[in-house]
């Protein structure tokens, strides 16, 4: 996970960036409580555990539009909790695989038959069912008695809930009628009804309680409370539609052995159902779509299984999901609300994202305020305006997006929104690229105060002193953001000034948490040590759009020291200058590229950050020095013709390597023209310039160094 985003502070968390961590969170904590659970060796203390759930707790807070559907804080089994034992699934509890569209489940179907090479007329049955929005459960009974319950967890293991289920009245503590097997593991779906919900809901509200987001919230939470006798106040419900480890199974078909569940006295869902045909599966999800909002509970979709527990073993699994089943998920839930500004949130990277702040509404049981409007393109293409009556969709793991406008409902002289050509956080330029292949803009804006915008800065610290860049030791991103918060360094220019400022600091850097008068003194020097770096490193610490290590090293190349590249660059903001076609002129060095490192010297806080590097004592390096000992060191030398013992890149690498700057034209900046056979204009112009050429036969001596 990446400590820079971990560090940000939750209020400065952009849309984006809070559904990027929600589900890297996610992840990481998922990953935590397997080795807590499965394999007893957690790799994190509790506190940082903790710290992990409670980042995720923040964010959702901040923004709920973005809960996960497999949130850490949906997970109720999967918390190390203490409190409740653990539970080892004989049988894993698996998950299902989703399908959305007629296409998919007529897949699902076409699956079905390929695997197990029916033809289209074979008889062919499934069965098909609601999707119950609750959580699952398993509930083992021995001998007929209700002995263990436990929740899903992880689908491994999951966590003892024997005595709260025990509360549920549509849980048989014993089963009814003869023949029941010694061992028989019910799995189904605990959830809250809507009525209840709202019961509940009303109950928390009087006794000065928060209220409940959704019955699956409440139902989790309910479920998991350490007092059953609370538990027993919360009304739960349950449907079984499944099952675990059984001594014996008493039906050869899935809705034989689910009736049986009925007949032992559990509740089935009542709409519960055989397909014969991918026409009926089909007719049976729109019939449930239609009922889904008199059902009485939530729902998100039906369940269809083949009907034969044989076929069912022949199908087997796929990774975590059944072959033999699939989920075919209702689409996202949309609301209608209205859109009451638009505001710019700029991420990591310096991109601009509208983002609609909407009049709370809730969508699919979530209240929903924020919607990403993606660019600037998007709010044209949406012909969107502040005032509009919207329609906002919310869909799983997506961020909530706006469908469209409701233009009927538009107020009389509804604004366009005017997007911004300045950043919010830093008031530099935001510009929007050419693609000079297809001459389309880029949809996105970006700032280009990288420097000094607050919301690329920890981003661009971090970069400034990786290992390809400055490479200073004990200066990692842990660290860089913390600095950053705590406004000791702020701009790269302050990581060199860092020690003088200790000096007369009251909170001295040795006293700081995970620090201590050696670390500190090891991290002086190490900074020390890299107060002259090579220009190509310097240039790329810079975080220029565009210049990575390679054209860091081009531009270093060519320009030889820094103060004739600031020079050359500064020039180049007049597109009519030499110094602009000179830049352009420079072998891989594109329009794009240009433009983004003109500009980037066109930013005037960018000056001050590289006047203040210097200032401090910074120094880059000329790569000449480096590479002094070649002939061509430092001279600008042109390929033209075909080349019949080098590829052009190659001896254009070689070249570089030799320390030379590789031009694509001729100019009387020109030293070496290398000219293979059928060399045109550009030898004529040479030639005519005075400048030196040579055959590729003395280009290969002179690389080989001869
Ligand atoms: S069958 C091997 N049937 O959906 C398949 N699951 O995405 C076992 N669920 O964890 C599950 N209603 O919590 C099945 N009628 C239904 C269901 C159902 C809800 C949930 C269940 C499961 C999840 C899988």
């Amino acid at each position: 996970m990446s400590e820079a985003t971990e560090q940000k502070p939750v209020e400065e968390l952009t849309l984006e960036e809070a559904a990027e961590e929600l589900e890297r969170l996610a992840t990481a904590i998922g990953h935590h409580d397997k080795l807590y659970y499965q394999k007893d060796a957690p790799e994190v203390s509790d506190a940082e555990y903790d710290a992990l759930r409670q980042r995720n707790d923040a964010i959702e807070a901040r923004y709920p539009e973005l809960v996960r559907e497999d949130s850490p804080s949906h997970r109720v089994g999967a918390a190390p909790a203490e409190e409740f034992g653990k539970v080892r699934h004989a049988v894993p509890m698996l998950s299902l695989a989703n399908g959305f569209s007629e296409e998919d489940i007529r897949d699902f179907w076409q699956r079905i038959h390929r695997f197990l090479n029916l033809k289209e007329d074979d008889r062919l049955v499934l069965t098909a069912e609601p999707k119950i929005d609750g959580l699952s459960a398993s509930l083992r009974y021995e001998k007929g008695k209700f002995v263990l319950g436990a929740t899903r967890g992880d689908g491994r293991e999951g966590e003892n809930v024997t005595e709260n289920l025990r509360t549920i009245k549509s849980i048989p503590g014993t089963l009814k009628g003869k023949n029941i097997p010694d061992v028989f593991e019910v799995r189904g779906e605990v959830y809250m009804g809507h009525a209840d919900f709202e019961a509940l809901n009303e109950r928390q509200e009087k006794d000065g309680k928060p209220r409940f987001a959704n019955p699956r919230n409440a139902a989790a939470g309910s479920l998991r409370q350490l007092d059953p006798k609370v538990t027993a106040r919360r009304p739960l419900d349950f449907f079984a539609y499944a099952w675990g480890e059984v001594s014996e199974l008493p039906g050869e078909t899935q809705y034989d052995v689910v009736k049986t569940l009925e007949s032992w006295g559990f509740t089935v869902n009542e709409h519960f159902h055989r397909c014969d045909s991918v026409e009926e599966m089909l007719s049976f999800y729109r019939k449930i779509e239609e009922q889904r909002a008199s059902l009485g509970y939530d729902i998100d979709g039906v369940v269809y299984k083949v009907d034969s527990l044989s076929l069912q073993d022949r199908l087997g699994y796929v990774s975590r999901s059944p072959r033999w089943a699939l989920a075919h998920k209702f689409p996202a839930e949309q609301a209608t609300t209205v859109l009451e500004k638009i505001e710019i949130q700029v991420g990591r990277t310096g991109k601009l994202t509208p983002v609609a702040r909407l009049k709370p509404v809730t969508v699919g049981g979530v209240v929903v305020s924020n919607a990403t409007l993606h660019n600037e393109d998007e709010i044209d293409r949406l012909g969107v305006k502040l005032g509009d009556t919207v329609i906002v969709q919310r869909a799983g793991d997506v961020i909530p997006q706006i469908v469209r406008v409701v233009e009927e409902k538009r107020p009389k002289g509804a604004k366009k929104f005017k997007f911004p050509d300045r950043c919010p956080e830093c008031g530099s330029h935001a510009v929007r690229e050419v693609n000079p292949k297809t001459g389309k803009m880029d949809a996105d804006r970006r700032c280009t105060g990288g420097l000094v915008c607050p919301a690329q800065a920890v981003e661009r610290l971090r970069h400034f002193v990786s290992r390809n860049a400055f490479d200073i030791e004990g200066l990692g991103e842990k660290q860089i953001a913390a600095f950053y918060q705590d406004e000791l360094v702020q701009r790269p220019d302050e990581i060199f000034t860092l020690e003088e400022r200790d000096k007369s600091n009251l909170k001295k850097l040795k006293d700081r948490e995970g620090w201590g008068a050696t670390s500190v003194k090891n991290l002086f020097k190490a900074i020390d040590d890299r107060r002259e770096v090579s220009l190509d490193r310097f240039i790329f610490a810079l975080g220029i759009r565009h210049v990575g290590e390679t054209n860091a090293r081009l531009l270093a190349r060519s320009y030889g020291t820094l103060e004739n590249f600031e020079k050359q660059m500064l020039a180049a903001h007049d597109r009519e200058s030499g110094a602009w076609e000179e830049l352009l002129s420079i072998d891989g060095v594109g329009e794009v590229l240009a433009e983004s490192v003109v500009e980037f010297f066109d930013e005037k806080h960018n000056r001050e950050v590289l006047d203040a590097l210097k200032k401090a004592g910074v120094k880059a390096t000329p790569l000449e020095a480096q590479e002094a000992t070649s002939p061509i060191s430092g001279k600008t030398v042109v390929f033209t013709g075909s080349l019949e013992q080098m590829t052009r890149s190659e001896a254009k690498a070689k070249a570089e390597q030799m320390g030379a700057k590789v031009s694509g034209s001729v100019s009387a900046k020109t030293d070496l023209v290398v000219a293979g056979p059928g060399a045109g204009s550009k030898l004529t112009k040479a030639k005519e310039l005075g400048v030196e050429t040579i055959t590729e036969d003395e280009w290969m001596e002179m690389a080989r160094g001869n």
